[in-house]
């Protein structure tokens, strides 16, 4: 097997204090991991991975319409190509990097922010019991699986890509949680799929490794504001620090991006939009991008306390135990400058 072949089999995670989850998924973590260790890389293996990534056989079987499905004629298969496209022109290519109408297979990887998200969570399941859950962009779904787990009301786990719903099924039915979860192709480009039941209807909001196209930007906040309950509802992201190697054309050199900008958007985008944020998570290594973040947004900063901050940032600050963390306002002059700069892109809450 050439070092990057992406093997799907089951994997067991363990959070907390002996929670086991069963997940089919695409690589380990530690391997997923080092791939997104961009600068760690040698260049070699960075190409192989960048060339190779989803050209196997998985991603022929998924652009086919999945394993079980019935083979179409060549009209049906170019009728139902105008329809997608119709439906939906340009978001995998904005979000997947993929080209339109290819499956975007990423999903099918776990990421650190989800182990990230599901470590905050296992130990802190008062959090969870009784909410209603939505994990947006869940891929293998291990923090909205996991809260089924610890209690959760009902789960409703989402992605855009139906391959990868298809197995969040298949990975809830493995874990004995699937009576509690409900699936979603959801889109956040597309937000007609969502009932009238499912519009603001949620306690907590997951979200692992979703914030890195800034095309993403708008509508994922808009669909946040669409779900979340409209004064106690908190999202908790969970974001890997990227800052890309950039060429710099006039010094002629090659150096990273000063920040992480689509994150940046994302944050002004929330603030614009009246949400407040509270880090979580934020130390040293988060901000250095060696491991995720945390971070919880919502409407209510009264709401966000109930999310303990790790003690990673209660030692900068001087506490014990959990952090207090810091709560940035909707109403900041900082935030007034985002609402500025976004102003040509107003947040539409649909
Ligand atoms: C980097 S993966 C993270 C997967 C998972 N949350 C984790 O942390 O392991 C990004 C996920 O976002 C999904 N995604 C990307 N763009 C999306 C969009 N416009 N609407 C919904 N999901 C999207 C992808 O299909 C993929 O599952």
């Amino acid at each position: 097997m050439s070092a990057t072949e992406k093997p799907l089999g089951p994997h067991c995670f363990t959070f907390g204090d002996g929670l086991d989850l069963q997940v089919h998924c695409r690589r380990l973590p530690a391997e997923v991991a080092r791939v997104t260790q961009t600068l760690q890389l040698d260049v070699e293996e960075l190409f192989a991975n960048l060339l190779d990534w989803d050209s196997g056989p998985l991603a022929a079987e998924a652009a086919a319409g999945g394993a079980g499905e019935q083979q179409q004629s060549p009209a049906q298969q170019q009728q139902q190509q105008q329809q997608q496209q119709q439906q939906q022109p340009d978001s995998k290519k904005l979000c997947g990097n993929v080209a339109a109408n290819q499956p975007d297979l990423i999903g099918l990887d776990v990421w650190p922010a989800a182990i990230a998200l599901c470590e905050y969570l296992a130990r802190r399941p008062q959090l969870v019991a009784g909410a209603y859950v939505c994990e947006l962009g869940a891929g293998m779904g291990l923090p909205g699986l996991l809260c089924a787990k610890l209690g959760a009301s009902q789960v409703l786990l989402t992605d855009y890509e139906p391959v990868v719903v298809d197995h969040l099924r298949r990975n809830a039915e493995q874990n004995g949680v699937a009576p509690r979860c409900s699936f979603l192709a959801l889109d956040w480009f597309d937000r007609a799929p969502l009932a009238p039941a499912q519009r603001h209807a949620y306690h907590l909001l997951l979200l692992a490794d979703v914030i890195y196209a800034a095309a993403v930007v708008q509508p994922l906040v808009a669909t946040l504001r669409a779900l979340l309950t409209p004064d106690s509802g908190v999202a908790l992201v969970a974001h890997r620090i990227r800052r890309p190697l950039i060429f710099d054309r006039v010094d002629k050199i090659a150096r990273l991006q000063e920040q992480d900008e689509i994150f940046e958007e994302f944050k002004g985008a929330c603030q614009a939009a009246g949400l407040h944020l509270r880090f979580l998570s934020d130390g040293p290594a988060a901000l250095a991008g060696e491991e995720p973040l945390l971070l919880a947004i919502g409407p209510s900063p009264h709401h966000l306390q109930r999310f303990p901050a790790l003690a990673q940032q209660a030692a900068g600050a001087g506490g014990a135990g959990e952090g207090s963390g810091g709560v940035q306002g909707g109403s900041t002059a900082a935030a007034a400058a985002a609402a500025a700069a976004l102003a040509t892109g107003a947040v539409e809450d649909s």
